[in-house]
């Protein structure tokens, strides 16, 4: 299933790409544009934002499902602040 159209990237490629950084570092903040840079690409509409959003968070409950001795509550409350961020910066790029 494609996420990205802009950057054709799939759910597949996308959630890949956040589990190769929690597997770097669990503690670190993730973002649909780190995500992004990983895979070598960059937003342009960024109307696909939100669902990368979605897929960190999941992937972020299923690796602390399986890690239960890792607490990652500031991972998550950073991928919060980043999705209010996403939310208050797409009307602005919504043409008038
Ligand atoms: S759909 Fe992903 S940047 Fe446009």
């Amino acid at each position: 299933m494609i996420v990205c159209h802009c950057n054709v990237l799939t759910k597949a490629m996308i959630s890949e790409a956040i589990e190769g950084l929690i597997d770097d570092d669990p503690y670190q903040l993730i973002t649909p544009g780190v995500v992004y840079r990983e895979l070598g690409k960059r937003g342009k509409c960024c109307g696909c934002f939100p669902q990368v959003v979605g897929l960190i968070v999941q992937r972020l409950e299923e690796f602390q499902t399986s890690n239960p001795s890792i607490t990652l509550e500031r991972s998550l409350a950073g991928i919060a602040a980043a999705s209010l961020h996403t939310a208050s910066v797409r009307p602005a790029l919504k043409p008038d």
